[in-house]
C-alpha cells in the first residue's frame, strides 16, 4: 500500500535572518535611538519606553542620519520585498517604524499589528538574558487538543500552541502583522532591551 499523502495545510510563512548587521551599526542604531523621544507604550509591562506614536518614521531617519546605516531602510524594503514574493502577494512597503526600549524585569504583552499586512522585528540590543519572541498558533483549536497534554508525545508543528525564538543582536523577523506575539510573560533581563519594529501595507 503506497498511497498514503499527508496535508501540512495553511502554514504561516516567518522569515527570520540571523546577525546581518554588523557591531558597529548596531552600536551606531542605539546610541541615535536612546536619544530620540520616548514615551511610555500600553504594551510594556515593567519599566519601558517607545517611540511609537512620536516617531514612526525611525527606519528612515536612521538611514538618513547615522552614517554606518546609510539607507539601511532602503535594504531593509528588499528584504520586504523578498518576503511578500515567498508569500506570492503584491510589493508592499514600510509604512511605519518605531524602537522601544525595556529594562529589566519588563514583559512585553502578546499582540498584533492591526492595519497592516507584514510586520518585522529588528533586534539592536538583546543577549542571552532577553525575552525571546512567542508566537502564537493562530488555530485558537489546538487548545483543545493540548488540554490532553498526556496524549501527546512532544511538541511538533502540528500540536504546538507557540514557537519562540532566541534572539541575537542583528536579528530581523518578518511575519504576517496579524499573528499573536510578544513575550509570553517572559520577563526581560537585559537593560536596554532595544528593538526596532516596522508595519508594511
Ligand atoms: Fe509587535
Amino acid at each position: 500500500m503506497n498511497n498514503k499523502n499527508n496535508y501540512e495545510l495553511f502554514p504561516t510563512l516567518i522569515t527570520k535572518y540571523d546577525e546581518i548587521f554588523t557591531t558597529q551599526q548596531l552600536n551606531d542604531i542605539f546610541d541615535y535611538c536612546k536619544e530620540q523621544p520616548q514615551i511610555d507604550y500600553f504594551l510594556l509591562i515593567g519599566e519601558g519606553k517607545s517611540s511609537y506614536d512620536i516617531n514612526s518614521r525611525i527606519l528612515e531617519n536612521i538611514g538618513k542620519d547615522v552614517s554606518s546605516c546609510n539607507k539601511i531602510n532602503v535594504f531593509i524594503q528588499g528584504l520586504l520585498d523578498q518576503y511578500t514574493a515567498d508569500m506570492n502577494i503584491k510589493n508592499l512597503q514600510v509604512q511605519n517604524s518605531w524602537f522601544n526600549i525595556q529594562q529589566q524585569n519588563s514583559m512585553l504583552l502578546q499582540h498584533y499589528h492591526p492595519m497592516s499586512i507584514v510586520s518585522a522585528a529588528l533586534y539592536i540590543n538583546v543577549d542571552a538574558s532577553s525575552s525571546k519572541i512567542y508566537f502564537e498558533n493562530p488555530n485558537n483549536l489546538i487548545r483543545h487538543l493540548n488540554a490532553y497534554k498526556g496524549e501527546l508525545n512532544s511538541y511538533n508543528k502540528f500540536n504546538n500552541e507557540f514557537f519562540w525564538f532566541a534572539v541575537k543582536p542583528g536579528d530581523i523577523i518578518f511575519f504576517p502583522s496579524w499573528i499573536k506575539h510578544g513575550g509570553y510573560f517572559e520577563s526581560n533581563n537585559t537593560k536596554d532591551r532595544m528593538v526596532i519594529s516596522l508595519n508594511a501595507f
